[in-house]
């Protein structure tokens, strides 16, 4: 399923939120000048060693975590499809004197392009809010199969899709994720920065824009956890470790959310443990 309209809506709903988000980052020059990284200890682990590796980071949002990984070694080519991510992923990076590349693209389309050119990755990565954005899981698969190298890996860290069942306040309120099935979301790309009050902003919390709306709508697409590893075995990617965790990294999505150290969000003690995050790390033969 193609769904290049709504992947357009999708573009319109990140440029508007971009902005919001940022305004909240803090000072993240002067924090990767003092040797801070945004990365979670989940991917640092997951990716290994990065010193001279080349790596794609898919989806890479304002480029942050991208310029965490160029800083570890990694020689980074971030892509996403928002004009206005992209275009403070470039400023950070100048601003930061860090050589990482950034290209605007839709994922979909970057895949296919960069296959055909013949442009091959020993890493990719994608991370956290990313495959609720993708209509197609076989052709993402596919396509992140042919850029990488033999032996290459994929590290996939990602929200699980058990917590999408539940409403802010736990109740169990939406059916499993299944399908890829499209769904409209009228309120658009939130300020889930602001809301995550300080767990997805490591270089300090800011106030900034407040009371934000997005005018723009999005669309997103719903899947199951069987549903995005069956996509990268078919793809020929071998399975090396599939995680599940207890805890969210950063993100505040539930009322009563405690933080534990490493910024790790957990439910309410009243709430049985759920997975909310998990990760996958697959290589190619
Ligand atoms: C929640 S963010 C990912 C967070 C990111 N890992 C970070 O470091 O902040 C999701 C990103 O996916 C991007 N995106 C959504 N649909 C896309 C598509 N079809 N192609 C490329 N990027 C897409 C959005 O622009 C957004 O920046």
């Amino acid at each position: 399923m193609d769904r290049r309209d709504l992947r357009e809506q999708n573009r319109l709903s990140w440029n508007a939120v971009v902005g919001a988000h940022d305004s909240h980052r803090g000072d993240l020059s002067r924090f990767f000048s003092e040797g801070g990284s945004t990365l979670f200890q989940e991917e640092r682990d997951l990716l290994g060693e990065l010193e001279g590796r080349s790596l794609v980071h898919l989806q890479c949002n304002a480029g942050s975590d991208s310029i965490s990984l160029a800083r570890l070694g990694a020689r980074v080519t971030g892509v996403d499809l928002s004009d206005e991510a992209v275009s403070s992923a470039r400023v950070l990076a100048q601003e930061t004197g860090t050589c990482a590349a950034f290209e605007r693209a839709d994922v979909y389309d970057w895949l296919e392009e960069a296959s055909r050119e013949g442009r091959h990755f020993d890493v990719a990565f994608a991370s956290y809010g990313v495959i609720c954005w993708l209509p197609d899981l076989r052709r993402w698969a596919w396509g992140i199969a042919s850029i990488l190298i033999p032996g290459g890996r994929f590290v996939l860290i990602d929200f699980h899709p058990a917590a999408d069942i539940f409403d802010r306040v736990w109740n169990h309120v939406n059916d499993y994720p299944c399908g890829g099935k499209p769904v409209l979301l009228e309120v658009g790309v939130d300020d889930y920065v602001a809301a995550s009050g300080g767990g997805l902003t490591p270089a300090g919390f800011v106030e900034g824009v407040r009371d934000f709306e997005n005018p723009e709508g999005c669309y997103l697409f719903r899947w199951g956890l069987g549903e995005v590893v069956t996509a990268l075995a078919e793809a020929g990617l071998r399975i090396m470790a599939l995680e599940e965790y207890p805890y969210a990294n950063g993100e505040r999505k539930f009322a009563g959310m405690r933080e534990l150290p490493g910024r790790r969000m957990v439910p309410p003690e009243h709430i049985p443990t759920v997975p909310l995050m998990y990760s996958i790390r697959v290589e190619k033969g």
